[in-house]
């Protein structure tokens, strides 16, 4: 059996700051203009590094993680914008599926199919979901919540119950902040939860590597005409706290050690 490495990355540099302060014996190493840091968390060798924005830089970012840092599982924490109207500022998405809403190779195949992988979404592994949605569901248990963010904190952005949902994830290379671009991606993509830059060439990575890997998103915005606005404040209000206490949250769970 080949040893536990998990790789964690962070679309946002104030998430992967706190994340890389959990790390034991922790290590630097530059490569490709990213810094990985390793050490341990809990005793689970562990790497972890701030991916930068959009799919390419993901992709890279995971494939350094897999071919040099041998990393055998990935966990990625981010933000998105909210694409289906029951999410709020604040909840959370755990992808199921991820998808590439801005893969197009008609007319040589179907809109949003990966060219020679014969498929449009990518799935999670159903056991790391599983996981992930437990760690989810204790940060957003009151008390938890309440221990990390302030009330007020909260009230800046008007969440009062913050919620999870599981299922679709649509990335692209486009922040989405109109309206137009946004119900295109609910037209085409009716199931799609949120929207962000990463998620899906992650996935497909993993998938072409065999890593399992889980996605968890905070919804940061309604990806319309305001989606830019207290966007910095949200990240490190809200979002970076929320990926520390997810992070703790899965390593604190008996079952991730079992896991692969
Ligand atoms: N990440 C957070 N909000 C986003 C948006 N509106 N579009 C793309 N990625 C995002």
């Amino acid at each position: 059996m080949h040893e536990k490495i998990v790789g964690i990355m962070g679309a946002m540099p104030e998430e992967i700051i706190g994340v890389v302060k959990l790390l034991f014996n922790r290590q630097e190493v530059v490569i490709g203009r990213r810094t990985y840091f390793t050490g341990t968390i809990n005793r689970i060798k562990t790497v972890v590094v701030f991916s930068r924005w959009g799919k390419v830089a993901a992709a890279t970012t995971v494939s350094t993680l897999i071919l040099t840092f041998n990393i055998t599982q990935l966990i990625f924490t981010g933000v998105a914008g909210a694409i289906n109207d029951a999410l709020k500022i604040g909840d959370i998405v755990i992808a199921k599926r991820l998808v590439q809403h801005d893969m197009d190779a008609r007319p040589l195949m179907a809109q949003f199919e990966i060219p020679l992988l014969g498929k449009i979404y990518v799935d999670c592994d159903e056991q790391a979901v599983n996981i992930a949605q437990q760690a989810v569901n204790d940060l957003l248990d009151n008390k938890q919540l309440h221990n990390i963010i302030s009330s007020t904190e909260l009230a800046l952005f008007n969440i009062t119950k913050p919620k999870f949902m599981m299922g679709d994830i649509a990335s692209g290379d486009q922040f989405i902040s109109n309206s137009n671009n946004k119900n295109a991606i609910l037209k085409n993509l009716p199931a799609v939860l949120c929207v962000e830059m990463e998620g899906a060439a992650v996935a497909q990575v993993c998938f072409e590597y065999d890593i399992p890997f889980i996605i968890v998103r905070t919804i940061s915005d309604a990806a319309d005409e305001q989606s830019h606005i207290n966007f910095p404040l949200f990240i490190s209000t809200i979002s970076s706290r929320y990926a520390i206490e997810i992070i703790k949250n899965i390593y604190g769970n008996a079952k991730f050690f079992l896991l692969f």
